[in-house]
């Protein structure tokens, strides 16, 4: 075995040996002993073994420059297992075994990590909860909880340091804040002077964050340090719920609700930003569920005027379907809660509460989901936090193969 092939990543693969390997120029096709298999064209291989850098692991040869299929003259199983090839110019070149079934089981996807999503109602209670205490400097619960926020869309963190500048440091171990006009870490509590209605006592209805963006924030991170008031309860709603709902039971204002656009407009004093977009938008296949819900920077409807009156009738059942108890769930915070939400999917609100009897502040940030995903893929790369996704993955396909 030769565990120092290199593999166009970096990543740690298993050892698992090809089994055979056929070759009907200009495909090669790998099988392993449990039956996977996978088609590989000759410049596909040319471009993951031959032309890897071995510094940045990423291809090195424009495609104007690649050799014909052709070039390809061998392929062959190395007594270990792995992918040898010949190439016309007498070079030979290994692809990992490994790698290769990553590459087969649908491992190197963007899907793959984050994972499935789990779609909640109000019997979920709780969000997931995991002890924070360790947080900063344990993997493994850094880990479960973010794991756990890309399933459920939400994820709480109990017994976090209780101040300020706690959420800066986690955030900087998941990776870069995105910034807005609230600034990198903001907080929310009750001001005089309030640039926004997160900002007052008021009830906050279910919503999403900056939909003036062309593309919002994708996690929200809410830290709270202090809480003495009576009333404030959290309140969250799955949005996948919400549109299944909506899509099964008021398939009228579903159409408009996906179709009929609106202005938002950001209302700050020194910013401006604007776009324009339906409030439940499904975008392009594969690209996620973006909910456009803040009637606060919600400006004008962007439709013919004949279609209004139908999109205030949707936006009204979509705030009754947002609020309906049945989907809802609802939860103190605690000092040293930290609870991650994806903003662009769970609808997030606020009971309203008595600024005047106490104090209510969380630290808040968001992080896109692209650094979130990046972080969890990295620490699922190698060790035991990999190989228990492995192991949970394939359990769960046993299960799913044993109940079909
Ligand atoms: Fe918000």
């Amino acid at each position: 075995m030769d565990a120092d092939v290199l593999t166009p990543d970096f990543a740690t693969y298993p050892w698992i040996p090809l089994d055979r390997v056929g070759f009907a120029p200009p495909t090669v096709v790998v099988g392993w002993a449990d039956g996977t298999s996978l088609d590989c064209h000759a410049l596909w291989l040319y471009e993951n073994t031959v032309a890897i850098d071995p510094v940045t692991r990423e291809a090195t040869v424009d495609p104007g420059d690649l050799p014909a299929a052709e070039f390809l003259t061998s392929a062959e199983r190395r007594a270990d297992g792995a992918l040898l090839l010949g190439w016309a110019d007498g070079r030979e070149s290994v692809a990992h075994p490994g790698w290769l079934s990553s590459i087969a089981r649908g491992e190197h996807v963007p899907s793959f990590v984050p994972g499935p999503q789990e779609v909640w109602t109000s019997q979920l209670g709780e969000p997931p909860t995991f002890d924070g205490t360790h947080v900063l400097d344990d993997d493994d619960v850094l880990d479960a909880w973010l794991g756990a926020m890309c399933s459920f869309g939400i994820a709480r963190l109990r017994g976090t340091r209780a101040d300020r500048t706690l959420l800066e440091e986690l955030a900087y171990r998941i990776g870069p804040v995105r910034g807005s006009n609230f600034g990198g870490i903001f907080t929310v509590e009750a001001k005089l002077d309030a640039d926004s209605t997160a900002n007052t006592g008021l009830n906050l209805g279910q919503h999403t964050d900056l939909p003036t963006r062309e593309t919002p924030p994708g996690f929200q991170f809410l830290h709270c340090v202090e809480n003495t008031v009576a009333g404030g309860a959290s309140r969250m709603t799955d949005g996948l719920a919400v549109v299944a709902e909506l899509a099964a039971s008021h398939p009228d204002e579903y159409a408009a609700l996906t179709t009929l656009q609106w202005v938002f407009a950001n209302r700050a004093k020194d910013g401006d930003h604007r776009w324009i977009g339906p409030i439940i938008n499904h975008g392009a296949p594969s690209s996620p569920l973006t909910l456009r819900a803040f009637y606060p920077v919600r400006l004008a409807p962007h439709m013919p005027s004949g279609e209004v009156e139908r999109a205030y009738a949707a936006l009204r059942v979509f705030s009754r379907v947002a609020h309906d108890p049945r989907l809802m769930i609802r939860n103190r915070f605690e000092p040293g809660d930290l609870v991650g939400f994806d903003n662009r999917r769970v609808l997030h609100g606020r009971d309203e509460f008595d600024s005047g009897g106490g104090h209510r502040v969380l630290m808040g940030c968001y992080i896109d989901r692209d650094d979130v995903f990046s972080r969890l893929r990295v620490l699922r790369r190698t060790g035991e936090a990999g190989d228990r996704h492995r192991r949970a993955k394939a359990a769960d396909e046993t299960k799913e193969e044993q109940a079909t």
